[in-house]
């Protein structure tokens, strides 16, 4: 007979049947005449027994030799079973091992930090990490739908670019035959671009920041969504992120829970978040924080503790708004009326996580463009396509950019953000 083959987060839909799943051990032990496996396949874990009336059994032997992350196809019938984890088991008939694992690095114990980012090749197949990488998955789906649902188009923007977009300081450069070229630290100049040629528009890919930064919060490659829509301000821009967050966190929440179980998650600060989310200017966050016991002055970025003082006021994620146009990048909207400061937003998630998001109104006049270029010493040439749709047709417009795995991290409550992609770039390790 030929067995079905079955992943093990579908098996429910099998019982009474027989079937065949693929795995890897997970753990097992014996008791009396039971001998009990745990087994994942990358969707779930299943516990399969193989049972003898008789001290011996022809799969006991195969049994006694299965080590942690050896490989082996099972097949027998699903049973519903109360005690089981997950409501069902496997009632094994017969096994094959696939390869017996000898000496897998990773046990039960503790390890330090610096060994699992060496075995992270093997780290990803632990429990909490693969519920960290689900969750993962589930936030990129989520993005996806809602963007294609409200009707932007997904444009893909260049990695190797001749300019800089997020500052020169975090360029990573590279040789492009006899030019030199950048990786991309955000795809938001060309959806300017775009977005005057679809409306509204957004880009999803992978971005680079050649940041000398170590902390818990900072990447050299990370993902980043990023919306532009021509015609939009920064509060319709507000509004377009309030609504993604809540949609990401309503899917997660109803699709992931088992995941945020695993991670012990408590979902109850999640829960609570409803828009509108409170706004402030950075003028009004500066008082705060200096009524709070900070010592920031006006002109002076957040940093951490900043972040995670905002956070402890609100529990709700906060949007800070109209920021220093000398802490923002070169295409931010001045204020009318205030041209000190930025139509630029940042959203600061709740629970202490930090910045998420970070976007706001462009320039859209060519004589105010050229002037900031300069200011900025970014070199025209490069630049001409992007001066470019300030001639033909230009429009206010706005977007932003929103951290895959800050993202994650805060929903997740992950401390540092090299679990939440599967293999981090940090400034120190490029390995495995
Ligand atoms: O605030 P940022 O630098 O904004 C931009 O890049 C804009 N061009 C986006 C736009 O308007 N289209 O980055 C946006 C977000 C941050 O809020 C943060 O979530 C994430 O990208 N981010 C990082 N995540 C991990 N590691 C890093 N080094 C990050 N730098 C930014
Ligand atoms: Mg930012």
């Amino acid at each position: 007979m030929r067995w079905k083959w079955v992943y093990i987060e579908d098996v429910s839909r099998h019982a009474g049947e027989d079937v065949e799943v693929r795995g890897w051990l997970f753990n097992k032990r014996s008791s009396g005449k039971i001998r009990f496996l745990l087994i994942r396949d990358g969707t779930g874990v299943l516990q399969a027994t193989i049972f003898s009336p008789e001290k011996c059994h022809p799969l006991f032997a195969q049994f006694d030799a299965l080590t942690q992350e050896s490989s082996l196809i099972v097949r027998g019938r699903v049973r519903q079973d109360k005690r089981a984890p997950g409501g069902y088991e496997l009632e094994i008939a017969d096994m094959e091992t696939v390869q017996i694992a000898r000496d897998y690095p990773i046990s039960p114990k503790e390890h330090s930090t610096a060994f699992l980012m060496e075995h992270r090749h093997l780290w990803l197949r632990s429990r909490k990490q693969h519920a960290v990488l689900q969750v993962r998955a589930e936030l990129i789906r989520a993005i996806r739908d809602f963007f294609d649902g409200r009707g932007f188009r997904l444009m893909d923007t260049p990695i190797l670019t001749p300019s800089a977009c997020e500052g020169t300081t975090t360029l990573f450069e590279t040789q492009y035959f006899d030019q030199k070229a950048f990786l991309s630290q955000s795809g938001q100049l060309y959806n300017e671009a775009t977005a005057m040629a679809f409306g509204k528009v957004y880009c999803f890919g992978p971005t680079f920041r050649a940041e000398k930064s170590k902390t818990r919060r900072h990447l050299i490659e990370f993902w980043m969504v990023e919306p532009e829509v021509a015609f939009a301000s920064l509060e319709d821009i507000i509004e377009l992120a309030e609504d993604l967050v809540l949609f990401i966190l309503g899917r997660v929440l109803s699709r992931r829970r088992q995941e945020l179980d695993i991670l012990e998650r408590d979902t109850k600060p999640l829960e609570r978040i409803k828009k509108p989310f409170p706004r402030i200017t950075y003028d009004e966050a500066v008082q705060l924080l200096k009524q709070k016991g900070s010592a920031i002055t006006w002109g002076n970025d957040f940093g951490a503790p900043e972040e995670t003082m905002m956070s402890e006021i609100f529990d709700l994620p906060v949007c800070v708004t109209h920021f220093p146009a000398a802490i923002k990048a070169f295409y931010m909207q001045p204020a009318p009326e205030r041209p000190d400061v930025v139509l630029g937003v940042d959203m600061l998630a709740s629970e202490g996580f930090g910045e998420i998001i970070g976007g706001g109104q462009r320039i859209h006049d060519l004589g105010l463009l050229e002037k900031r270029l300069k200011e900025h010493n970014l070199p025209r040439q490069a630049y001409e396509w992007y001066i470019d749709l300030r001639q033909y047709g230009s429009v206010p417009h706005a977007g932003f950019g929103l951290g895959v795995e800050r993202t994650l991290a805060w929903l997740c409550r992950i401390k540092h953000i090299r679990e939440t992609i599967p293999f981090p770039r940090l400034l120190y390790r490029i390995y495995p």
